[in-house]
């Protein structure tokens, strides 16, 4: 049932090109995106001046990266919060926000209590999930199913990758529904997400590196991971599968903080997974990227830079490269995730663990 491999995890990582692919089938149609249940009139998506997105966990980190593509694509802003710290405050909310609840398993206590608290307040609500008929779909107004399949491992992965994309399918619904995108436009980004699965395969070509890698820093005391711009969501997102899996100290920084601060943690030897930007597509942050790691490597860091195919400037400050597929900017962290993914599983094998049933934790986490 594994499919041969040695653990869940690893099969549902390289199962993600299809979570993509059945992610992204069915939800364009006639030239434009569709969600699955569509409660809310055009109107009232027009209407929409305001989006929450709410979420925990990984769900939350592919929160963050909804904020990038949809004030870029709809210009609303986009706040996006932890559903534990959402529902106890008392955000400003309107018939005109749109809460956006992110939730694999649609049962989490804080996102469920989350959506409860913005209904309250009349906001519409859309739902992204993974589990037919779950609660936090069938309290929303709209939804949006992940057809990522069951993850049995309890670390998120393949759901991780779909979440991304549903993220950018409802900010190009919205600008759809707008007006602030053009059809032949919706059509284009939706052409580039649908060119992913394809990328994500690419990437699987990391696998074997990163199993090695895994190996070799199985006795590390700390890993750090540094990420800018929508390599940030995903630095925290390797962070924590480092966390949940190899139970080891892993943080995950904003690259442009280490001056306030993280640089102090650099000692000798200590590993820093670093997501390297587009030099094409982000070239200002893809030269402030290359003066951090050069800062870090002089402190004694141990560089691992995860860095588009064909990017030689980054080679000789990079200790370990990995090469992944270039991709546009927004859709970077479809392939920067994986390498780290595997990281994380290989650490966490190479220690001894269970990489499918990390102690202390539930899949589904229905209880504060
Ligand atoms: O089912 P949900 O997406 O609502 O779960 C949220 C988090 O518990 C979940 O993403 C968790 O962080 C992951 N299993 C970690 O890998």
């Amino acid at each position: 049932e594994k499919g041969g491999h040695d653990y869940f995890m690893l099969k549902e990582i390289e199962e993600q090109p299809e979570a993509l692919e059945n992610t992204l089938r069915g939800h364009f149609h006639d030239g434009g995106i569709v969600l699955d249940e569509q409660r809310l009139t055009e109107q009232d998506l027009r209407d929409i001046d305001k989006v929450f997105v709410v979420a925990c966990g990984t769900a939350y980190h592919s929160g963050l990266l909804a904020k990038y593509a949809i004030e870029h694509w709809c210009r609303i802003p986009v706040e996006v919060e932890l559903a534990s710290e959402f529902r106890y405050r008392d955000p400003v909310l309107g018939r005109d926000t749109l809460v956006v609840a992110i939730s694999q398993s649609g049962e989490t206590a804080d996102t469920l209590e989350a959506v409860r608290h913005a209904r309250t307040q009349r906001a519409r609500v859309l739902a992204i999930c993974n589990t037919n008929g779950a609660q936090i779909p069938r309290e929303s107004d709209a939804v949006l199913y992940t057809h990522a399949g069951p993850e049995i491992g309890v670390a998120a992965t393949k759901t991780f990758l779909a979440q991304i994309a549903a993220n950018y399918l409802v900010g190009l619904a919205l600008a759809q529904a707008r007006g602030t995108k053009y059809s032949d436009e919706v059509a284009r980004e939706f052409g580039a997400l649908a060119a992913m699965p394809d990328a994500v395969r690419k990437t699987l070509g990391t696998v074997g590196q990163m199993r090695a890698l895994g190996k070799e820093l199985a006795d590390s005391k700390a890993v750090l991971f540094l990420g800018r711009h929508v390599g940030y969501p995903v630095a925290l997102e390797g962070a924590l599968k480092l966390k949940e899996l190899a139970y080891m100290h892993a943080e995950g920084f904003a690259a442009g903080e280490l001056k306030h601060g993280p640089i102090a943690l650099i000692e000798d030897g200590l590993p820093v997974v670093i997501v390297m930007p587009s030099a094409k597509g982000r070239a200002l942050l893809h030269s402030k990227m290359l003066s951090n790691i050069r800062e870090i490597q002089a402190r004694g860091a141990r560089t691992i830079v995860i860095a588009e195919e064909g990017d030689e400037t980054v080679r000789p400050f990079a200790d370990e490269l990995v090469e992944i597929p270039a991709v546009p900017t927004l859709l970077q962290p479809l392939v920067s995730t994986v390498p780290m993914q595997v990281l994380a599983a290989e650490i966490a094998r190479a220690r001894g663990y269970d990489v499918d049933k990390p102690r202390n934790l539930a899949k589904s986490v229905t209880v504060e």
